[in-house]
């Protein structure tokens, strides 16, 4: 990566392997979002030093990247957590109660949407549908769907799959 970019994914092996993703991608078409994409599948976000690898292949200012990058619900630029838990706050679970189990999630969890606990354990996402409207609210716990979600219901999935933290009594 250029003499700009700083050093959080951009150590040595992943900066190259973020260039080659970004170069293999870079004659297509719209090529900005399938980079995006890769990259994101490839390290599980988009770092910023991935940034001017991208402006450069595509000839774009960082701000257009920046913009796309943000505009998308599904990109992240940090890392996420060991365990990722989706809250669907679209229309049919909102008309099921899903503001409740966001802000039950949040108090269990310490965090608001978007971010990941302290412990790295599990990061927090809404979504807006899951297609499982029928049984709303619905949640997805590291790519797992279930429905019908009570604010018991979800302490329960949580407990049943994320790890305790170190000295809790859960
Ligand atoms: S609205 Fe929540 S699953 Fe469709």
């Amino acid at each position: 990566m250029g003499d700009a970019v700083t050093d959080t994914q951009a150590s040595g092996g992943d900066v190259e392997r973020a260039r080659l993703t970004v170069d293999a991608l870079a004659r297509l078409p719209g090529a900005l979002l399938p980079i995006l994409h890769a990259l994101q599948d490839e390290f599980g976000y988009v770092d910023d030093a991935a940034i001017p690898l991208i402006t450069d292949a595509l000839n774009l200012s960082r701000a257009e990247v920046i913009g796309v990058l943000h505009f998308y619900h599904d990109f992240r630029t940090t890392p996420g957590g060991r365990h990722t838990l989706q809250v669907c706050r679209a229309e049919a679970c909102q008309a099921m109660g899903s503001d409740a189990l966001v802000r039950h999630v949040e108090e269990r969890l310490g965090v608001a949407m978007g971010e990941t606990t302290e412990d790295g354990a599990v990061t927090l996402r809404d979504v807006y549908c899951l297609g499982n409207c029928a049984l709303s609210p619905a949640v997805m716990l590291d790519g797992r769907l279930h429905g019908r979600v009570t604010p018991d219901r979800v302490d329960a999935i949580l407990n049943a799959t994320v790890e305790a933290p170190a000295g809790s009594t859960r």
